[in-house]
């Protein structure tokens, strides 16, 4: 309903008076002449206020409960807009019930995308433990249905399927470190230890796994025997480990993996420089994230899941620290984070 505007109703109001006025003049006595000049007035002041509440109060607040009602239904991106002509308690009502439209709708996006983000994650956990499942089930069947009769298939076929059992345990314990990681359960336990030893053990302990791969694993020579460092030491021998195991598994035939630490100042910074097929530019800020992994077949091949990054990252940022990568493909990666230097 269209309302008359303020200017209209006092033309009108006015009028009236004047014209009832002008008839109690002319015919009628002073009495009747006075009740009906104050009945008229006090009638059409009452009509002129509710007019006025009705522009200023009840109109806009019917607007702010059709608005209220429509986010409650799910329209979350409506906002209230009140008529300069409502009344400043109105007006703050509807900023107040705009924010609070603004904060939930902020909040149910994050919800959105944490949903997403959750369902994602399970789709790729089942589509990741399928494989090694339907591996081992695939080669006992064949064994169990006669082939374990035949010993030129029969030890083959078990080592297959033993080599995805493996798998199969890495993938979950990989998981488990994931999921308590992130849901906060992971206690990390800070001392300080020598980061240099651990490096040339994880050296010699690779050895094996790079020379099968042709490639050669060393300490930078510069490496002093004392590196000392401020931090968790079985979870940084994890980081360690990860990246030294990529630096093998992402090389090339007579490649190289060079790894150090060195101290600067309260810091020690840790380099795995590799010389392997490197990292397309566009994918290098991805390569962190949970099961991203740039070429899949080939990552499968040497038995990857893309969890070793993720993990790796979730380590380095409670230690207050984060990773740099520099790649170019073809020419290799070099991986650096710094620590907190020990006495
Ligand atoms: N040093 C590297 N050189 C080239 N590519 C790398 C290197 N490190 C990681 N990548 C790329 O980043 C991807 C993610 O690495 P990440 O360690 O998270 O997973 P993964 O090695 O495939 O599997 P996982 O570590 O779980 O066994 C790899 O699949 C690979 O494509
Ligand atoms: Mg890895």
């Amino acid at each position: 309903m269209k309302h008359p505007s303020v200017a209209t109703i006092v033309w009108t109001w006015v009028l009236v008076v004047i014209g009832v006025v002008s008839l109690s003049m002319w015919a009628l006595t002073d009495r009747t002449q006075t009740f009906i000049v104050v009945f008229v007035t006090i009638a059409t002041a009452a009509f002129l206020l509710a007019a006025l509440l009705r522009r200023s109060v009840v109109q806009p607040l019917h607007d702010v409960r059709e608005i209220t009602t429509a986010i409650a239904e799910g329209a979350t991106s409506e906002r209230i807009v009140v008529p300069a002509s409502a009344s400043e308690e109105v007006h703050r009502m509807a900023t107040a019930i705009n924010r609070m439209a603004e904060k939930a709708s902020t909040d149910i996006n994050e919800l959105r995308r944490l949903e997403r983000v959750r369902s994602e994650f399970v789709a790729n956990v089942s589509h990741e433990l399928r494989t090694p499942i339907f591996s081992v089930q695939g080669y006992l069947e064949t064994l169990l249905d006669g082939a374990l009769e035949d010993p030129d298939v029969s030890r083959p076929f078990l080592e297959k399927a033993y080599s995805n059992a493996m798998r199969l345990n890495a993938l979950l314990s990989d998981l488990i470190d994931i999921s308590r990681i992130e849901s906060g359960e992971l206690r990390l336990s800070f001392r300080y230890f020598n980061v240099a030893s651990v490096l040339q053990d994880l050296v010699q302990t690779m050895e094996i796994r790079a020379t099968q791969r042709s490639v050669h694993v060393q300490l930078d020579e510069s490496i002093h025997e004392d590196v000392m460092v401020y931090g968790d030491k079985e979870r940084l021998t994890q980081v360690l480990t990860n990246l030294i195991d990529n630096a093998i598994k992402y090389n090339v035939p007579n490649g190289r993996v060079v790894v150090s630490a060195r101290r600067q100042g309260d810091e020690v910074i840790v380099r795995i420089a590799d010389t392997g097929i490197g990292i397309p530019k566009e994918q290098v800020a991805r390569i962190f994230e949970r099961f991203y992994r740039v070429d899949k077949d080939r990552s499968r091949a040497v038995g990857g899941t893309g969890l070793g990054l993720a993990i790796v990252k979730h380590i380095l940022e409670a230690h207050q620290s984060t990773v740099h990568v520099e790649s170019e493909q073809g020419v290799g990666t070099t991986i650096t984070f710094t620590l907190r230097a020990g006495e």
